[in-house]
């Protein structure tokens, strides 16, 4: 089998190619001829249609729609699939394909689309953002990293933020747990493989890369069942599930990563994650 492993073109962040030599090393161990290329020119559109190269699929470690979208027309099975990293990408969009569905998540305040800089700031929106209580959290739709997620303590500072972002796609969030605390949940193929907790003793924000550490965590069935739920209703190979735990021990989803980092989870877990995504991959084609 030929299989593609996209990464970003401008990849700067050591993780993004190390995760991609992981599945590589993992699928050319199952009999696979691999190759790692940046979405540089990867495909183009001659006349109309589309000119890619000849692989049977390819893992998409990107977040670049327009390159996933042009593979996966030209035919080749994409993991995760196009549709599925569009909506992880975008946090709002990920939280309204989740409701409806029973799945806990954190109550949420969407900002309505600005297209003005001199816009003044809507009094009617701030209060009903004030009603999730503070601290509250704000979060543009595109982040990564922690990098897109801010702690917002009080109205000064709501008003601070708003006026400086209402240009971009983001949204307000009831403020889950006591902080610098979650569940990172990797699901390959639909089932839970394993989970670790993330704690951060300086930051609100629990990512690795922000000085979280984490821990092993023994997922009970109720954190099961909900993250398989998560990963079936949008449809994904492979992700990481971040989950909040309420006060009363309910678990909220926070939000879900497409490309999940794993090297902590690897590491924390003891389980091979690169070897259990590479033989899903591998099972599609003898399948
Ligand atoms: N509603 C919330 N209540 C309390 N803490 C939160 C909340 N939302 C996010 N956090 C904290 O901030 C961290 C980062 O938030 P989130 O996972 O939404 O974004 P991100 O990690 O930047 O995104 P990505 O994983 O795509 O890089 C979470 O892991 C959690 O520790
Ligand atoms: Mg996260």
């Amino acid at each position: 089998m030929k299989c593609l492993i996209v990464v970003n073109a401008y990849i700067k962040n050591k993780s993004q190619i190390m995760q991609a030599e992981r599945i590589a090393e993992e699928l050319k161990r199952l009999g696979a001829e691999c190759e790692i290329r940046k979405n540089i020119a990867l495909a183009e559109i001659v006349k109309g249609n589309i000119i890619a190269p000849k692989y049977e699929c390819c893992v998409f470690l990107d977040k670049d729609k327009a390159a996933a979208r042009l593979l996966e027309k030209s035919g080749i099975r994409l993991f995760n699939n196009a549709a599925a990293v569009e909506m992880c990408d975008d946090k709002m969009l990920t939280h309204i394909a989740l409701s409806n569905g029973g799945i806990p998540m954190p109550d949420c305040i969407y900002a309505p689309l600005c297209y003005y800089a001199d816009a003044s700031l809507s009094v009617e929106f701030l209060n009903r953002v004030e009603k999730l209580g503070y601290p509250l959290i704000a979060k543009t739709c595109y982040g990564s990293l922690g990098s897109g997620v801010f702690l917002i303590n009080d109205h000064t500072e709501l008003e601070a933020f708003e006026k400086s972002n209402k240009l971009a796609a983001h949204f307000y969030q009831k403020f889950i747990g006591c902080g610098g605390e979650d569940i990172r949940v990797i699901v390959i193929g639909g089932k839970v493989i394993c989970a670790m907790r993330r704690k951060n003793e300086k930051d609100f924000r629990s990512n690795i890369e922000l000085g979280g550490k984490g821990e092993k965590y023994e997922a009970d069935e109720r954190l099961i069942s909900l993250c398989e739920r998560v990963s079936e209703i949008l449809k994904l190979d492979y992700c990481g599930i971040d989950v909040l735990t309420d006060s009363d021990g309910t678990y909220n989803v926070c939000e879900v990563n497409s490309n999940a980092f794993f090297a902590e989870a690897e590491k924390v877990c003891g389980v091979n994650i690169a070897k259990k995504y590479a033989e899903l991959i591998i099972a599609f084609k003898n399948a």
